[in-house]
């Protein structure tokens, strides 16, 4: 199947079976979202996943109950760092110089270049920033899932500080972006399985400029 077959077979499912995804799927996915590219390439947040049905529960109400929350054999909570530091950055840099075998200064022009754009704007808009990248690696977790036929809701329905609390998010400098819940369609009982895709037609969602 091509990746435009597998993107008209996902979609945000609302009703899933409690089915449990095999591991090498999830790992999979779960590879396919490391990989996703971000700004700079700190990739300011983390990934949870969790399989565990007492804290689905509790989570559930948090996330307007909704079911695929319990339903989903896993769930992944995307959490992006609450705001940038030039310690936090240094550290991804060092890290990537480190890897390539450069020595530490070869990124300073550019670390001093962002930090000085990015103090300045301060923490809410570093944290929005940070969170944004989070969006990235869940397109990226979503085709995956779509390619190996997992089902995937991404759902922003939730209310991130009483998540954060419950996870101890907070503690770690974290905020919960999104939740992107995986499993499998129970299609007798889901609304939305058999609706056609809607999305803004071609001529009017692109622009070619010549
Ligand atoms: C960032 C984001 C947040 C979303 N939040 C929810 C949600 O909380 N619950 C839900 O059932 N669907 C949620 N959706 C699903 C969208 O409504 C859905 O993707 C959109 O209507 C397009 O339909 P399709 O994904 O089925 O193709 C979300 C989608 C995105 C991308």
């Amino acid at each position: 199947m091509s990746l435009i077959e597998d993107l008209n077979w996902r979609y945000a499912t609302k009703k899933m079976n409690g089915n449990i995804v095999p591991q090498e799927k999830l790992e999979y996915i779960l590879e396919a979202a490391r990989l996703a590219p971000s700004s700079s390439g700190l990739q300011p947040y983390q990934i949870f996943v969790i399989s565990n049905k007492d804290l689905q529960e509790k989570i559930k109400p948090i996330a307007f109950d909704q079911s695929q929350i319990i339903d989903a054999s896993h769930i992944m909570i995307f959490a992006a760092w609450d705001g940038y530091t030039l310690e936090k950055i240094e550290k991804v840099f060092n890290k990537t110089m480190e890897e390539r075998g450069l020595p530490n200064d070869t990124m300073d022009a550019y670390k001093n270049q962002l930090w000085s754009m990015y103090e300045p704007l301060g923490q809410e808009w570093q944290a929005n920033h940070a969170a944004k990248q989070t969006y990235i690696s869940l397109g990226m977790a979503m085709a995956a899932a779509a390619e190996q036929k997992v089902d995937a809701t991404p759902m922003e329905g939730f209310i991130p500080p009483q998540l954060d609390q419950l996870l101890g998010l907070d503690k770690l400098g974290l905020k919960s972006s999104l939740i992107l819940a995986l499993g499998y369609r129970e299609e007798a009982n889901d609304w939305l399985v058999k609706m056609k895709k809607v999305r803004t037609p071609k001529e009017e969602f692109i622009t070619e400029i010549k």
